[in-house]
């Protein structure tokens, strides 16, 4: 279902049918909610990645995860699945900049009867994250503007505690971060912004070099 799962190669379509065997199917609403992002919206390739989505369900059961934060939210397949996987006491703030996505979420938010669980804030991430601090979350998924990482990272860094984590999609991009004569400007700042979490000593980082490329750090420090 994302960019990086649908491939012309016969062996990572075996392998995306063979994991499509092993995880749970989605339900109606998420089913309805991809078919309305297919018809109405530009770009549906970016819903989540259903490999990714079941990753971050894993983290959230195991690591004691009840405030989330997400930059990005499209049409709000990961939030919906984000928002089910803290349950009903834990909470999701989802940051999205273009109205046509945030009212088709917020449209099925509210079919999915989450909407005391999820918060929306409309408006870029890097305008509407200052006004979050002085609140902290235990995850922060970052899938917005991939030319805004570094600055989504100095940003989320104060809203994290000891222990809070950073998940963050598409930092392989398709195979550019790794590709020496790619310098388009949203390669060149996944690059920076990957750098940076490592040399950063207030986080131990790693990459998965899964789906589009997964960078899990947690704040040590
Ligand atoms: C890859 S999609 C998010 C997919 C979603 N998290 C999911 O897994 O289903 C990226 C979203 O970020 C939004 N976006 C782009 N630039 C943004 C920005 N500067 N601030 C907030 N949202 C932004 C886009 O409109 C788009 O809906």
């Amino acid at each position: 279902m994302s960019d990086t799962l649908v491939t012309v190669d016969p062996a990572v379509n075996n392998l995306r049918e063979y994991l499509e065997t092993l995880f749970a199917p989605d339900d109606e609403l998420l089913q309805a909610l991809v078919r309305e992002t297919y018809a109405v919206t530009q770009h549906p390739r970016m819903l989540g990645d259903r490999w990714l989505c079941t990753f971050m369900e894993w983290f959230i059961a195991t690591h004691s995860v009840h405030r989330v934060l997400e930059l990005g939210t499209f049409t709000g397949y990961s939030t919906i699945r984000l928002a089910r996987a803290v349950g009903a006491t834990g909470a999701v703030t989802t940051l999205e900049s273009s109205t046509l996505h945030a009212d088709i979420a917020e449209k099925y938010f509210a079919r999915a009867e989450l909407t005391t669980r999820i918060t929306l804030l409309r408006g870029t991430a890097c305008n509407l994250l200052p006004t979050l601090l002085g609140h902290t979350f235990d995850l922060v998924y970052v899938d917005a503007d991939k030319a805004e990482y570094p600055q989504y990272l100095e940003l989320i860094a104060p809203l994290l505690d000891i222990g809070g984590t950073i998940i963050a999609d598409n930092v392989l991009w398709g195979g550019k971060t790794y590709t020496s004569s790619e310098h388009d400007v949203r390669t060149n700042a996944l690059r920076t912004f990957n750098s940076a979490l490592f040399a950063n000593h207030s986080f131990k980082a790693t990459l998965l070099p899964a789906g589009d490329g997964v960078i899990v750090a947690t704040k040590i420090k």
